[in-house]
């Protein structure tokens, strides 16, 4: 049989049977696409501007399910052959949180004992961390769980994020979260001034999300190839995304597991005309994203 539709990499998964290759199809990869690529490089090019008194920030917004913490993943894995290293932490939502410092603390392997809770002056041995360790930049995902803490953690964590880009520190901050993040940072003047904020828009019918779905799709072992002229399908799937890239990807990995499961081989219209029902199957739910709250009060 000729694979020459599906690329290289997954050639070896047609060894697999049929349960395995939906399986194979379930799994999660990242897809360069351009939006994503100017973020990432901007972000690099960011760590280069060592000339400033304040080291220059980005928060970057997108709806839940947009994309934020796969390109988190990324950079990570990119990071480590990166001259200008990068620390990355989580905002977690939980009743124990660490609050950013102990948060920072830990990822640098700085163990935070009775000695920093006491509230000891920590600021040389972090400076002396991010000097040796080369870090020019901290990564910080779900920044919006911020909004969730108490008034004190909240200014605690404010005046980190200040400090982490002063000369004190003179890192870089990428901060990522929801819409509702741009709130965090309005509670203080000089960290609004601070940060550019860039938003991670939905997908639009262009030819970046073609790409970015004919890619997915030549990932897939299946044994026919699925017509990527036909813009009808194309539309299709942004439709029921509603643009929104966890859909997306959820959409082409259900109805690739479908099209083994019905030994049709490729994607086709009579899976995304019936791909709720799919996705049912599959135990994959579509995202509706809440429209986005501009009211701003607290
Ligand atoms: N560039 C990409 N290539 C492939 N899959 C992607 C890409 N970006 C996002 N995804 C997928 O979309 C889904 C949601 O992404 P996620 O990063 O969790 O969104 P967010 O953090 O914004 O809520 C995940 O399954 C992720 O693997
Ligand atoms: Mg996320």
């Amino acid at each position: 049989m000729n694979f020459d539709h599906v690329h290289q990499a997954a050639h070896k998964l047609f060894d697999l049977n049929d349960q395995d290759r939906m399986l194979a199809c379930s799994s999660d990869f990242w897809v360069k696409h351009p939006r994503a690529e100017r973020l990432i490089d901007s972000i690099y090019f960011a760590m280069k501007m060592t000339g400033r008194i304040n080291a220059p920030c980005m928060l970057c917004t997108a709806e839940g399910g947009q994309g934020k913490t796969a390109l988190i993943l990324e950079l990570k894995k990119r990071n480590i052959f990166a001259d200008n290293k990068m620390l990355f932490v989580t905002m977690h939502q939980n009743a124990n949180s660490h609050n950013l410092r102990d948060l920072i603390l830990i990822e640098m392997g700085v163990s935070v004992g009775r000695r920093a809770r006491a509230g000891d002056n920590l600021t040389p041995e972090l400076q002396a961390r991010i000097k040796s360790q080369k870090i020019r930049g901290i990564v910080i995902d779900e920044v919006h769980d911020a909004l969730t803490l108490t008034t004190v953690q909240q200014k605690q964590n404010l005046s980190l994020l200040k400090n982490l880009s002063s000369d004190i520190y003179g890192l870089s901050v990428f901060a990522f979260g929801i819409p509702d993040a741009a709130r965090v940072l309005r509670r203080d003047p000089q960290l609004e001034r601070r940060y550019a904020v860039k938003a991670l828009a939905g997908w639009d019918n262009g030819p970046d999300f073609r790409n970015f779905v004919a890619t997915y799709i030549n990932r897939f072992p299946l044994k026919k190839p699925t017509n990527l002229k036909d813009q009808t399908l194309y539309l299709k799937i942004l439709e029921t995304s509603l643009g929104l890239t966890d859909n997306i990807v959820k959409i082409l990995q259900s109805a690739a597991m479908a099209a083994i499961l019905d030994k049709s081989e490729c994607i086709s219209h009579y899976h995304l005309d019936n791909i709720e029902e799919i996705m049912e199957n599959f135990n994959f739910s579509l995202r509706l994203n809440e429209p986005a709250n501009e009211a701003e009060g607290d």
